[in-house]
């Protein structure tokens, strides 16, 4: 912990402010999140377990394990500050928060040891994994978008989860980072798949999906039939459980690049990586209740306009949309419901006044 003189204090105030446009020109320093322990009822894993791949300790063996809530999410430092705050919200609100396995994707051109070490130090205790993804694959089938922070390579990780994660996984439940939970994942993951559905994700039918999609694309005969014989509903991609083993079987991965290759010749949508999951799932997904993504909390895409909350409970808070929380505070012009992400916040801020 940092402590400062109050001379000093004004200085590096002043210093702080010039900054605040760049975080990355300071290296942002993170708060130890409390232990979290699990409630007497939780399953314990079984080390002696025949069918388990792995051996090892608890560390090891919840990785493959069933028992344990699989949550996948990305890792980059542009977005670390809100991974962290997820990160803490999802422990927080579980009643089984060790048996929680992280499996985070980081790019294959970041730091991996530095986001790693990051994590550890604000969640000594936390069981994951950091895996490395590497996104020139991917890159060679991106289109521009209307958003340029949609065209990220890692944004488009969530589709090759299947080919990330080790092969025991069978569910696993992606998250964004720019979300917290405000109840136990555990329910969200024990959503039922049944026998057809690999994914469940809220769907909003009322939205309008038309408009997810160019003229060009209506406009084609056979193109515009992929939506005919289901009613096919927009989804958002940010809060996904997953079914690893039908996805695999299915070979969504490569059913969702072949969308990104047509995109490469004939403009068929405008946003990022979206659109190729609802050409590939809307119509089949199981629909999760709609307190487990109230999304758009960022705002307006293009004036950037606080957005409220939509009707109904609340177990997840999304801030999807062009703005963010955590930058909307440190600028002093947060939207309301910012202030319910601001708890989450583990960012060390660098004077201390308080012991
Ligand atoms: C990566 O991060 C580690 C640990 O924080 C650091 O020691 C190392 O110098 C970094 N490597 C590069 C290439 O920046
Ligand atoms: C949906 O969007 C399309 C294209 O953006 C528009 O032409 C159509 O009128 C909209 N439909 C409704 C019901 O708003």
């Amino acid at each position: 912990m940092l402590r400062v003189r109050l001379p000093t204090l004004a200085l590096l105030l002043l210093f702080s402010l010039t900054f605040t446009a760049n975080a990355s020109a300071f290296p942002q320093r993170f708060k130890e999140a409390p232990q979290f322990y699990n409630s007497p009822d939780c399953p314990s894993f079984d080390r002696h377990d025949p069918d388990s791949e792995s051996d090892g300790d608890d560390h090891t063996i919840i990785f493959c394990s069933d028992q344990a809530v699989h949550v996948a999410m990305t890792l980059d430092t542009a977005y670390i500050r809100g991974s962290m705050a997820a990160i803490l919200s999802v422990l927080q609100h579980s009643s089984c928060p060790q048996n929680i396995a992280f499996h985070f994707v980081a790019s294959a051109s970041a730091n991996a040891s530095f986001l790693r070490a990051t994590i550890s130090s604000s969640f000594p205790y936390l069981k994951f994994r950091v895996y490395t993804f590497d996104d020139s694959s991917v890159s060679r089938l991106i289109s521009t978008s209307i958003r340029s922070a949609l065209d990220c390579p890692l944004n488009y990780a969530r589709s090759y989860l299947a080919n990330i994660l080790p092969l025991c996984v069978r569910r696993v439940v992606y998250l964004d980072s720019d979300l917290v939970l405000v109840d136990d994942i555990a329910k969200l993951a024990a959503t039922p798949l049944g026998e057809k559905s690999v994914l469940a994700a809220p769907e909003y039918c009322n939205a309008n999906f038309t408009s997810y999609f160019t003229p060009t694309f209506w406009s084609n005969p056979s193109l515009s039939l992929t939506f005919a014989d289901k009613q096919a509903c927009y989804f958002n991609t940010g809060v996904m459980v997953i079914d690893l083993y039908g996805w695999r079987a299915g070979d969504y991965t490569s059913k969702i690049e072949d969308w990104m290759e047509l995109q490469k010749r004939m403009r068929i949508y405008e946003l990022g990586s979206l659109p190729p999951f609802l050409l590939v799932f809307a119509g089949n997904i199981v629909p999760v209740d709609h307190r487990w993504n109230q999304h758009g909390l960022g705002g307006d895409n293009f004036r950037g306009l606080c957005r409220n909350l939509h009707p109904g409970p609340v177990s997840l808070l999304h801030w999807s949309g062009k703005g963010k929380p955590w930058a909307r505070l440190d600028a002093n012009r947060p939207c309301p419901l910012d202030t319910l992400w601001a708890p989450y916040d583990l960012l060390q801020t660098p004077f201390v006044l308080d012991s």
